[in-house]
């Protein structure tokens, strides 16, 4: 059985109450429970992680080391600077997803950098929490296919 680990970067805690018109009325328990639904039609162990300090995110990320398959992270406002979680992820060999809720490439243009998107295997943006679903099943399908995951 594969297992994934679900980490959610700062201010995702508020999604359902911050900017809805942006992120959409689902919480993020009502997500997380999406997932981990899905989680149950591919096999796959599924844990979520929520903090909005970095240094939370990048020990957390550490633990992950050797025990789980693959990573999805939406990484919030992190995603256009931080450097320190791009290492961590570079750091634990663990293939990554990133995905955001909104278009990141329709915003304001500071949002179209992801310093996290290069040491990821892919990333998806702009489709609402299916997001995660997608990158649940692409992480099935490429486990299946080729020894990415
Ligand atoms: C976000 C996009 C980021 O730019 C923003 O800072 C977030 C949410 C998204 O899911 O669309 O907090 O990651």
């Amino acid at each position: 059985m594969k297992s994934v680990l679900v980490i959610n970067g700062p201010n995702l805690n508020l999604l359902g109450m911050r900017e809805k018109d942006i992120y959409g009325v689902e919480r993020l328990e009502d997500i997380e429970k999406k997932i981990a639904g899905e989680a149950e039609l591919y096999n796959i162990k599924v844990d979520f992680f929520q903090s909005n300090h970095e240094g939370c995110i990048i020990d957390r990320i550490h633990e992950a080391k050797g025990k789980y398959d693959a990573i999805i992270i939406n990484p919030g406002a992190f995603t256009h600077y931080s450097i320190a979680i791009r290492d961590a992820i570079k750091a634990v060999e663990i293939p990554a997803i990133e995905v955001h809720i909104s278009n990141v490439y329709n915003r304001e243009e500071f949002r179209s950098k992801s310093v996290i998107a290069p040491v990821c295997i892919g990333q998806i943006s702009g489709l609402g929490s299916i997001g995660y679903l997608l990158a649940l099943k692409a992480i099935d399908m490429l486990s299946k296919q080729d020894g990415t995951i």
